[in-house]
C-alpha cells in the first residue's frame, strides 16, 4: 500500500522542496486564533516577503483542527482533527508548475486515472479577471472542458473575501469517489465528486483597506490526508481506510456493537478521541477558557456518543486507543510518545468528571419524568430542558434521547428560545462564577481584579501560552489564581512574573473597556472565558498594550494605584493545574 504522506514529501523533496515540521495545533505566537487550521498558517510572514531560512520551496504534513466542522462529523468524510499535506512556493514557481506538480503526483505517483479527475477554476470578479492561465494549463494536461467548473469568489478564492491576510484565487481538484458510472460532465454540487487538493495562488494581501498585490507571487496548496487515503484504498467511507479501521475495530470490540448499525456514534467517538489525544499531546488540559474549553467539549461530546453504543470510556479503552494513535503518528509528532501517560490521564480525568455530571443529570431527569407522568404530561417543556442543561450540564439532545426512551418528548424549540433569552444572562453568570469573589466590589477587590489580569498575562509571557485561567478568587486580602501548567514554577520564574507585574504597575497603564461581539473579541487577541456562542456582546478590558481580556469587570482606571505586587505562594491544585496567591501592599 502506498504511504501517502511519505510519497508526497519525497515527491516534493526530489523537486527541491525543504520538508518543514508541522506547526503545533495550538499556535505559538498567534493569539488571534485558537487552533491551526491550515498548513499556511505558520508561513504567513514568508508569504508576505520575509525570507524563509529553508528557502523558497517548502512542503510538510500539518496537524489541523477545525471546530467549524464539528456538526458534520458523523458522516463519512468530515473530521475535526485532520492532516493536511502542503507544498509552497514563496515567490518562486507559480500557477503552471504548481498545477503540473499536482497533476503528475496524482496521476503518476498515486496512479489516479485522469477520468476520475475534475477541477474548479476562478471565473473572475470585479477585481480579478478569470484565471485563464490555470484553464490553459489544465487543458494542456488533458482535462477536458466538461471537467472544468468556473466558479466565483465563494468557491475559488481562499480563504475568503473578508479575512485579513494573504489571499488569492485557487483551483481545486476533485475526485469521483463512487462506483457509479462517471458522468461526462463535472457537477461540483454532486457530492460523489470529492475535493482532494486545493492550489491557492496567493498574490494579494487583504487588509481593512482592501486588497493589494503582494510583493511576490506565492503558491499555497493543501491536500486532505484522510480523504485521499480513502480514495487510494478504494473505500467510500474514510473510517474504513487504514487510518481509522483499527480504531473502529477497537470500538466495536469494546462496545460489543457492530459498526454498520452504529456508524454515526462510532465515527464521532473515533474522531473526538483522536482529536482530544492530539490536543492533549500539546500539554493542554480541559478548562473553561480558550483551547482548554474546546478540549473539554470534545471529550464530553465523545462520552455522550459513547453512551449511545454502551461503550465505557474507561482507562483500558483510553490506553488502547492512545496506543494505536501513538503507533500511527509518533513518527511525525513525537510529542505523542513523550506525553503518552499525561494524555491518558487528562482524558480519563475529564471523563470521570463528566460521568458524575451525567449521573446527577440522569437522576434529575428521572425525577422530572416521574412528576410529569403522574400529571399525565408526556412532553418536557423548554424551560425544564433548559434547566437540565444549565444546572446539570445535560445537553438538550441527550434530554431528547432519554425522553424518547421512556415514550416522552422534549420541547427543543422551546429550549432554543429559552436558551437565547438566557444566553446573555447565563454567560455573564458563568463569567462571574468563574471569576469568583467579584460580587464584593470594594476598592481592594477591584485592585486585585486588575492585578489578576496583569498576573495572567505575565504568566503567559514567562511560561508560554499554554497557561490559561482555570479559576480565580479574590478577597480584600489577596488574589488567588489557578492556571494550567504542568509543573512547579522555579524561583526564577516566580521572580520574573512578579517583576513584570510590578513593572506594569509602575508604568501607570490606562485600563480601558470596550464592548464587542465575542468573535471580534477573540479576533482582537483577547484572552479569557471562551464560549462557542458567537454573537454575544462581551466586555473586553485592555491594560495599556499589555493585557487584553474578556471580563465582566470592574477594574481600576490606572495601574499606578495598585501598589506593590508580591507572590506569597505557588502550589499544585490538581494534575496540570497550579495556584498562585499574591498580595498588593502600599
Ligand atoms: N490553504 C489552503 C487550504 O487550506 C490550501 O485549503
Amino acid at each position: 500500500m502506498i504511504d501517502l504522506k511519505d510519497t508526497y514529501l519525497n515527491y516534493f523533496k526530489e523537486r527541491n522542496h525543504a520538508i518543514i515540521k508541522s506547526a503545533p495545533l495550538i499556535p505559538e505566537n498567534d493569539p488571534t486564533c485558537l487552533f491551526n487550521t491550515a498548513g499556511m498558517q505558520q508561513l504567513v510572514p514568508y508569504l508576505m516577503g520575509q525570507a524563509h531560512p529553508l528557502g523558497k520551496r517548502l512542503c510538510d504534513v500539518q496537524k489541523c483542527f477545525r471546530l467549524t466542522d464539528i456538526d458534520e462529523v458523523g458522516d463519512s468524510v468530515h473530521h475535526t482533527f485532520f492532516e493536511m499535506l502542503g507544498n509552497w512556493s514563496l515567490g518562486d514557481y507559480f500557477k503552471e508548475e504548481s498545477i503540473k506538480y499536482s497533476f503528475e503526483f496524482l496521476t503518476k505517483y498515486l496512479n489516479i486515472p485522469i477520468e476520475r479527475l475534475a477541477v474548479t477554476i476562478f471565473r473572475g470578479n470585479d477585481m480579478v479577471k478569470k484565471d485563464e492561465v490555470s484553464e490553459s494549463v489544465w487543458k494542456s494536461l488533458g482535462i477536458s472542458e466538461d471537467r472544468i467548473a468556473y466558479l466565483g469568489e465563494d468557491d475559488n478564492w481562499w480563504p475568503n473575501m473578508t479575512s485579513i491576510g494573504p489571499a488569492g484565487s485557487d483551483t481545486e481538484i476533485f475526485y469521483f469517489n463512487s462506483d457509479d458510472e462517471i458522468p461526462q460532465k463535472f457537477d461540483p454540487e454532486d457530492d460523489r465528486w470529492v475535493e482532494i487538493w486545493n492550489n491557492v495562488f496567493m498574490e494579494y494581501y487583504h487588509s481593512e483597506k482592501g486588497f493589494k498585490k503582494l510583493e511576490q507571487k506565492n503558491v499555497d496548496t493543501g491536500m486532505g490526508v484522510e480523504r485521499t487515503t480513502a480514495i487510494l484504498e478504494g473505500v467510500h467511507d474514510n473510517y474504513m481506510s487504514s487510518i481509522w479501521i483499527d480504531l473502529i475495530k477497537l470500538i466495536e470490540e469494546k462496545s460489543g456493537k457492530n459498526y454498520d448499525e452504529n456508524k454515526k456514534d462510532m465515527r464521532i467517538v473515533a474522531d473526538h478521541m483522536r482529536a482530544s489525544i492530539m490536543i492533549a499531546s500539546e500539554n493542554l488540559v480541559p478548562s473553561n477558557t480558550d483551547q482548554g474549553y474546546i478540549l473539554r467539549r470534545m471529550i464530553r461530546r465523545m462520552v455522550r456518543f459513547a453512551r449511545n453504543i454502551e461503550l465505557d470510556i474507561n482507562e483500558e479503552f483510553i490506553t488502547d486507543f492512545t496506543n494505536i494513535i501513538c503507533s500511527k503518528y509518533s513518527k511525525y509528532y513525537s510529542e505523542l510518545e513523550t506525553n503518552k501517560n499525561k494524555i491518558i490521564n487528562t482524558i480519563l480525568d475529564e471523563t470521570v468528571k463528566f460521568s458524575r455530571t451525567l449521573e446527577k443529570g440522569l437522576k434529575e431527569f428521572n425525577k422530572i419524568c416521574d412528576i410529569l407522568t403522574k400529571q399525565g404530561i408526556d412532553n418536557i417543556n423548554g424551560k425544564t430542558v433548559f434547566r437540565l442543561y444549565d444546572t446539570f450540564g445535560f445537553p438538550p439532545e441527550l434530554t431528547q434521547e432519554e425522553a424518547s426512551n421512556v415514550g416522552m418528548s422534549a420541547d427543543i424549540d422551546g429550549f432554543d428560545k429559552y436558551f437565547k433569552e438566557h444566553q446573555e444572562k447565563s454567560r455573564q453568570g458563568s463569567m462571574e462564577k468563574f471569576k469568583g469573589g467579584l460580587q464584593d466590589h470594594s476598592i481592594e477587590n477591584i485592585k486585585y481584579h486588575t492585578a489578576t489580569h496583569l498576573l495572567h498575562q505575565a504568566l503567559r509571557d514567562v511560561l508560554g501560552n499554554d497557561v490559561c485561567q482555570r479559576g480565580s478568587n479574590i478577597n480584600t486580602q489577596r488574589l488567588r489564581f489557578d492556571f494550567s501548567f504542568p509543573r512547579k514554577l522555579t524561583d526564577e520564574e516566580k521572580q520574573k512574573v512578579e517583576d513584570i507585574v510590578n513593572q506594569k504597575i509602575q508604568e501607570g497603564l490606562v485600563v480601558k473597556q470596550e464592548e464587542m461581539s465575542l468573535e471580534d473579541a477573540q479576533n482582537s487577541g483577547a484572552i479569557g472565558l471562551f464560549t462557542d456562542r458567537y454573537g454575544d456582546r462581551v466586555k473586553v478590558y485592555s491594560i495599556g498594550d499589555y493585557s487584553k481580556e474578556i471580563c465582566g469587570g470592574p477594574h481600576v482606571e490606572n495601574t499606578n494605584c495598585l501598589g506593590k505586587f508580591k507572590i506569597i505562594k505557588e502550589e499544585a491544585v490538581s494534575s496540570g493545574v497550579r495556584r498562585i496567591k499574591a498580595t498588593l501592599s502600599d
